[in-house]
């Protein structure tokens, strides 16, 4: 996977599909040469980078007077060195010095995948990974600068982090730290990433890069609503199906920030890291400090190629959750049918309904704990509200088993409401500046998990419920972004700092809740897909993606997210009409077809929808179990865009390609509209399908270079499935 040609200063990191190359240059600068389509290793090259004379630039040293620094592709970047792209780092000494400069003092490749202390990573299995690990070092500040390349060449990805050492006697102040850059010579990319809201998240956005800086990220404490720790650069012919992406996403839940510097001739310079806001760590004598890490994806059949590697990848070497490779059940949810307004009586009777709908699991929302009657109090108070639930969680959750259905209980862990019990006992248990404002959100303060003591005992209060009841999912939510946030165990510390040290207290207490009951299904959540980002995925496989349950939203969000993430941990509820955030309407068979492209749940009160819905939701239950393995582990293609059409479609596939589900919604209708075709991707040219509904036969060739005709039905709104399977010719 990498090799090493000392003589020439080569390293070249290969995958099943690509090559990485980087040179490294007099032993002082490691110059990233290439990164695409497999290549050899070039031959002998001394710099590969040679530029006629150009007036006006900074060069390292008069004898090397064609070498630019500004113009250098480098690995990871100097600042205040000449050259005047935004830096991979900045690093204070106490006269407040950032002048690093570093010479390469050692590489070595290791045969495995190190771990981040602290922070969540993908993972390898023995044998299956190899790890570049590049020191630079600064002889007169004594600091080390280690790039770590992980390749991981079965799933064709490439991880880059980042640690400072300090191995002198003063103290450093870590300003910035990306874990990884990449400069990229001029190809008229495109910049494509996903903005949103909340209720409108991940939505796609695609600019041509033009001269200047772009930044995308967030400064609120969560990976947020508005942008996703993702980017892809795309080649300007690249599209769905065509073309070099380059795809990058980082494995952290808070401050994030994506760089994308275009220079005068055009040349790019990424960077993709922690944010820098407000952050700076105090690095000690002996001490490390690590970045989260980034993942690398290179693919040369364009955008659906990228999230073919990226689903992969995540749905095997993201989470270490058992339920990783376990189908996921159909569940019902009682939130938007109920709200906080429920009893045992109510919740018990939509659990019935819901069991001879063929439903699988049945989830209490909000509300059930403490004085909880709106979203005003109670959060911190984890013990039942014997009001709506007099006979207890336990005996509650015996209740719903007995219907055979299993229990699952929604948790906001990191939050404390300022009317509740926990914060008349502690109420500076939660983020705030000392005679400042406590700024709410929702009507709640967030939990200080920076602080060992409050994680514990979060940890135990929880911990006992669940040792106390039957459950076997978790719906941990997170409702409002950080603000004010201080900690009074670090007292001097800046907002950026602590943002930083709540995550990792996050991460901490995941950790311990989810390998303490490695049997629950746990699901992240942050008002709906705030924090629907790879760190959270590590610890919780699933996740609700998005408070708007309306089918057309959903279907932009569900094909943007599918960008990166695999419909498998994509919670995907079918909710009643009309649609509480939109206040839409459309029929039940285009909401569960939708639904039913995820983890597929209900969100909707059973008992007060039509006898024809009930005996919908039914059919589509058992189609949905019947194709659960196709979705949640098949191929997934992105064949129409909402973004760009009226008409949406997605295929599902099996890895053998012996079976496929097609998906079809139709939007807003018009009058006297033609059929059309449509080309399926991915299945075997030299097969023959029989379409399982019509029993109509078509060849793999003509299914992929013809296409497949779909009629069009005088609807808006209109959902239609087909089942393609091989045909057995013996
Ligand atoms: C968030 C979640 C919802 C629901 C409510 C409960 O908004 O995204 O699904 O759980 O909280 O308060």
């Amino acid at each position: 996977m990498i090799k090493i040609d000392k003589n020439e200063g080569w390293i070249n990191l290969s995958t099943t599909n690509c090559s990485y190359i980087i040179k490294l240059f007099r032993n002082q600068y490691p110059l990233h040469f290439y990164w695409g389509k497999k290549i050899p290793t070039p031959g002998k090259r001394e710099f590969p980078y040679m530029e006629p004379t150009r007036g006006n630039l900074v060069i390292p040293e008069p004898a090397n007077d064609k070498i630019y620094i500004e113009l250098l592709p480098l690995e990871y970047a100097y600042q205040s060195s000449g050259d005047y792209r935004p830096s991979s780092f900045n690093i204070l000494d106490k006269h407040n010095n950032p002048v690093i400069e570093t010479k390469i003092k050692e590489y070595s490749i290791l045969n495995e995948k190190p771990n981040i202390p602290g922070l969540p990573c993908t993972w390898a299995k023995e044998g299956e990974a190899q790890t570049l690990k590049l020191v630079l070092t600064d002889s007169i500040k004594n600091l080390d600068i280690i790039l770590y390349y992980a390749v991981i060449e079965k799933y064709d990805v490439i991880i880059r982090w980042c640690e400072i050492k300090n191995n002198g006697t003063q103290e450093f102040y870590i300003k910035r730290l990306m874990s990884l850059s990449m400069d990229m010579l001029n190809n008229n990319y495109q910049f494509l990433f996903l903005e949103g809201a909340w209720a409108r998240e991940r939505q796609i956005c695609k600019e041509i890069i033009k001269p200047g800086l772009k930044q995308i990220g967030s400064i609120r404490g969560i990976s947020s609503h508005q942008f996703n720790p993702f980017f892809a650069i795309l080649d300007k012919n690249a599209d769905e199906h065509k073309g070099s992406v380059y795809g990058f996403n980082l494995v952290y839940s808070g401050n994030f920030i994506a760089e994308v510097d275009c220079n005068y001739d055009k040349n790019l310079r990424l960077n993709l890291g922690i944010n820098p806001w407000e952050f700076s760590w105090n690095l000690k004598p002996g001490a490390s400090f690590y970045t989260p890490e980034g993942i690398m994806v290179y693919s040369d059949t364009g955008l659906n190629g990228m999230s073919r590697i990226f689903h992969r990848f995540y749905r095997e070497r993201l989470s270490k959750s058992t339920w990783r490779q376990k189908m996921r059940p159909v569940l019902i949810n009682n939130w938007e049918a109920t709200y906080f307004n429920f009893n045992e009586d109510k919740l018990l009777k939509i659990a019935e309904s819901a069991k001879q709908a063929g439903i699988e699991l049945f989830v209490l929302d909000d509300g059930w704990f403490g004085e909880r009657e709106n979203d005003k109090t109670s959060l911190g108070d984890w013990f039942e509200n014997k009001r709506k639930l007099p006979s207890g969680i336990g005996l509650f959750s015996k209740e719903i088993e007995k219907l055979d259905l299993s229990f699952g209980l929604w948790f906001e862990p990191e939050m404390i409401s300022k009317e509740s019990k926990l914060y008349k006992e502690h109420p500076d248990w939660c983020l705030h500046l000392p005679q400042r404002l406590r700024g709410e959100g929702r009507n709640q303060l967030v939990l200080d998990l920076c602080r060992k003591e409050i994680r514990d005992y979060i940890f135990k209060l929880i911990s006992d419920i669940l040792s106390n009841a039957s459950i076997s999912y978790i719906k941990w939510d997170m409702n409002r972004t950080l603000s004010h946030a201080g900690s009074i165990a670090y007292p001097d510390e800046p907002q950026g700092n602590i943002m930083y040290r709540y995550m990792l207290g996050v991460y901490e207490l995941m950790f311990r809740l989810t390998s303490h009951f490695p049997d629950i299904l746990f699901e992240g959540c942050a008002a709906g897909g705030g924090r629907m980002d790879p760190g959270i995925l590590h610890y919780m496989p699933q996740f609700w993606i998005s408070d708007n349950t309306d089918a057309l939203s959903r279907l932009k969000i569900q094909y943007a997210t599918s960008l990166v993430y695999p419909p498998i941990m994509m919670g995907a509820h079918v909710s009643d009409v009309p649609n509480h955030e939109t206040g839409r309407y459309t029929d039940m068979e285009f909401r569960g077809l939708v639904a039913s492209s995820g983890s597929l749940g209900y969100e909707l009160d059973l008992n007060s929808i039509s006898v024809i819905d009930i005996k919908n939701i039914r059919d589509q239950i058992v189609f949905y179990k019947k194709h659960r393995k196709i979705i949640q582990f098949g191929n997934f293609i992105r064949l129409l865009s909402p973004f760009e059409n009226n008409t949406t479609a997605w295929m599902f596939i099996t890895q053998d390609k012996k079976e496929a589900l097609l998906f079809h919604f139709a939007l807003l209708n018009e009058a006297n509209l033609p059929p059309s075709l449509l080309k399926l991707i991915g299945l075997d040219e030299d097969s023959f399908y029989v379409e399982q509904r019509t029993g109509l036969n078509f060849s793999g060739k003509e299914l992929i270079h013809r296409g497949f005709l779909i009629t069009n039905k005088k609807q808006d709104f209109k959902a239609q499935y087909f089942h393609f399977k091989k045909k057995n010719l013996n």
